[in-house]
């Protein structure tokens, strides 16, 4: 579309025919307008950055926050009622500024260094083999619902300290977290948090007379200095599964997907397996596992790609635009190329909020997509790549179906 005009709608990131193609229209608008205005559906506006470069910034400025209070005071404001953050989401991490967000951040750093995550490989291996024990008596399995949505929540449930009869649960209330939005109003979304909620607290309770080998445990039991309050511990516990459950799942089927339309790319990586390490990076940057950054809300006017945003306004970060930008990536960037060397793509975030699970969504998705295209070497799509859809989704990108035969 280079060189193109469009009249895009004043919701134009909002529209099913963005959620399924929206590449042409992102580098129109990089091109046109770079940090653009959104019209939001319940009213209101927001402000969309682009371009890499204004990304990174924007992702970096500490004028641009994170702070649910301070997106909640915003929401208030507009709706003129007060509204306040539930607990579980008001006492995480991802949902804080410093100086609140940095010993929240240092309590669970030391579950997710790179040497643990390898720690992890055989039991993610075992994992990955029961799932397509299960698929392949399947005549058309979809590789969404049977592997790529319940790989990372066993993986994250087990490393929290979920048993695993609980896990069937976890599935379904991640699901949920993720189908059901607040303005839908169904009573689902509600109602999985509460029962998450509950579940939660009293597996905490649980641990705190009978410890485990794991990262709830371990929070629970800290050192006096490093010890969060039980309503953080819950909070924290909803941050991982709610981070790390859908942008993993996003990521390994959207890697799927890539290797079964791009054979030559699947048969270099299986024939050399340190390879997937090396090419990792450039399949996130492809696959884009999602769409934006957490939202931000200016505490005053920043200027950004040469617009000024003022005080009190909702940024949307769109990380699947900066990983085509020709700014960054010069040489084709609508393709995969493993020769591509170290893409750094904001796909993890940038800055005090960089993705604390990225070494173990990236490990998660190395075995999903090896065991699966080792287990079944003739694997393939069972509709054209054409037919493919997407979730219409305000943060991940995940498929909505992935049918194959095996
Ligand atoms: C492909 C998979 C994943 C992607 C694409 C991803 C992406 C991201 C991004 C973009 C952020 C920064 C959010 C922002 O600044 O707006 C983030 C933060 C975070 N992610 Fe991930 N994530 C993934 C997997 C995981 C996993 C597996 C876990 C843990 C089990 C995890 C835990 C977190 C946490 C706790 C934060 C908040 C960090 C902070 O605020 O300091 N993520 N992730």
């Amino acid at each position: 579309m280079t060189g193109s005009t469009r009249t895009l709608s004043k919701y134009w990131m909002l529209t099913n025919d963005f959620t399924q193609n929206p590449y042409p229209v992102l580098e129109y608008v990089r091109r046109e307008s770079p940090v653009r205005e959104l019209s939001m559906p319940g009213g209101g506006r927001a402000w969309v950055v682009t371009r890499y470069e204004d990304a990174k910034a924007a992702l970096a400025d500490p004028r641009l926050s994170r702070d649910i209070h301070v997106q909640y005071e915003l929401m208030s404001e507009r709706s003129g009622r007060t509204l306040v953050p539930p607990p579980e989401e008001a006492n995480h991490l991802a949902n804080l500024e410093p100086p609140r967000h940095t010993p929240l951040r240092k309590a669970i750093s030391f579950a997710f260094t790179p040497r643990r995550a390898e720690a992890l490989r055989p039991r993610i291996e075992e994992i990955a083999d029961e799932l397509l024990d299960g698929l392949a008596p399947q005549a058309r399995p979809d590789l969404i619902a049977g592997y790529a949505d319940p790989l990372p929540v066993i993986v994250i449930a087990e490393l929290m300290g979920v048993p695993a009869d609980s896990w069937p649960d976890f599935l379904r209330w991640s699901t949920a977290l993720r189908t059901h939005s607040p303005a839908e109003g169904s009573g689902v979304l509600d109602r999985s948090i509460q029962e998450l909620s509950a579940y939660m607290s009293d597996l905490i309770a649980r641990k705190e007379q009978e410890p485990g080998e794991d990262l709830l445990s371990a929070l629970i039991h800290a050192d006096e200095e490093r010890r969060l309050t039980r309503t953080e511990i819950l909070s924290t516990g909803f941050a991982l599964m709610t981070g790390g459950n859908d942008t993993t799942a996003s990521l390994v089927g959207g890697v799927i997907a890539a290797l079964l339309t791009h054979p030559a790319e699947r048969t270099e990586l299986l024939s050399e397996p340190g390879r997937w390490g090396r090419s990792m990076d450039e399949l996130i940057r492809y696959v884009s596992p999602i769409a934006n950054a957490l939202q931000r809300v200016t505490t005053e006017p920043v200027e950004l790609g040469g617009v000024t945003i003022p005080a009190k306004e909702v940024v949307i970060i769109s990380v699947m635009s900066t990983n085509r930008d020709t700014g960054q990536f010069p040489d084709h960037p609508d393709e995969l190329d493993l020769t591509r060397s170290k893409p750094a793509h904001l796909s993890f975030g940038f800055g005090i909020h960089y993705c604390s699970g990225a070494h173990l969504a990236k490990l998660i998705t190395e075995i999903g997509a090896r065991r699966l295209f080792e287990r079944f070497p003739d694997v393939r799509l069972a509709v054209g790549p054409e037919e493919l859809r997407y979730q219409q989704n305000v943060v991940v990108r995940p498929l909505a179906e992935l049918p194959v035969r095996l």
